[in-house]
């Protein structure tokens, strides 16, 4: 659905690239997510793929159709732009920034009260956008990106900065949307949110991206996996961790073996950890 051929592109229009010669393809339906820390390229990506930032050089294939130059209004009509700092009018109501929102579409819309439910919202519909606060803010601009029901949607750090249950509750409308087909760019520096909710993941870094895979292959292809031992010696608890494969195996096995075992944990690497291992860099 979404093909995208090394696209670079800097804003000093220069040689100091923030996206670097990145390639990747999305599938329809899929939640494609970018991983990365802070600087590393993701809502500049977001911005070429969207159209709102200039295609320099590369392409980017929608649909087998080429953008050539400005997207046109039909691409803008099917895409949802959720961004990093909601962009909500804080004169107008959380109901008018959606109606007024809705009314800029030439296409079905969806009903400002549904969706204001869906994001807990209903009960402050009335209240000025301005008195909300962050979190509802920020709900409201995830409420507004999906209110021309989008087939395309981009999500720039979704649930940054938002309390759990709130943040579950917007995992749970992504779930849902895509079950409902939609195809989804997802951004973010948080590994947990990549990990539930991605398809696959593509970490980024200085504008260039180490690895694609689905998270379960990332974890699988690069990461080791480690049991925790606490074991009882003179009288005091004292933990080991050891890896499970190849020659590890023998030493976990004559480890086991030879000590007072009391508990024994495994873990599966955490995608951050296989981040650093692969970049050197972590996701902060
Ligand atoms: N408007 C701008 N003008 C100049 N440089 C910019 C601009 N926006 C971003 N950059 C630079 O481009 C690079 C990539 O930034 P970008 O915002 O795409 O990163 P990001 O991965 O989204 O980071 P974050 O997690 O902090 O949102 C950074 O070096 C950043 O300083
Ligand atoms: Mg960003």
């Amino acid at each position: 659905m979404i093909e995208v051929k090394n696209i670079f592109y800097s804003y000093r229009k220069n040689d100091d690239y923030a996206v670097n010669d990145v390639s990747f393809n999305i599938a329809k339906g899929e939640v494609f997510g970018f991983l990365g820390p802070s600087g590393a390229g993701k809502t500049t990506t977001q911005g070429v793929l969207a159209g709102l930032l200039e295609l320099q050089q590369g392409s980017v294939i929608i649909d087998g159709t080429s953008r050539e130059g400005q997207p046109d209004k039909a691409f803008f009509n099917r895409i949802g732009m959720g961004f990093e700092r909601p962009n909500v009018y804080k004169k107008l109501s959380g109901y008018d920034n959606l109606k007024f929102h809705a009314s800029l579409y030439n296409r079905e819309t969806e009903d400002p009260m549904t969706v204001l439910e869906m994001v807990g919202l209903a009960d402050e519909s009335k209240k000025k956008a301005g008195a909300y606060s962050k979190g509802m803010m920020q709900r409201l601009g995830f409420a507004r990106s999906m209110i021309n029901k989008p087939d395309i949607w981009f999500l720039d750090e979704p649930t940054m900065g938002l309390d759990p249950t709130t943040a579950n509750s917007i995992k749970g409308i992504i779930r849902k949307k895509q079950k409902e087909g939609t195809t989804i760019f997802l951004s973010t520096h948080n590994m947990f949110v990549a990990d539930e909710l991605c398809d696959r993941v593509a970490f980024i870094v200085d504008g260039k991206i180490a690895a694609i895979d689905t998270p379960k292959n990332l974890k699988l292809k690069y990461g080791q996996p480690a049991v925790t031992i606490e074991y009882a010696e003179a009288g005091k608890l004292k933990s080991e961790t050891l890896g499970m494969a190849g020659k590890d195996k023998e030493i976990l096995q004559k480890f086991i073996a030879e000590h007072d075992v009391k508990t024994i944990h495994s873990g599966e690497p955490t995608l951050e950890e296989i981040f650093i291992k692969l970049t050197g860099r972590g996701l902060e």
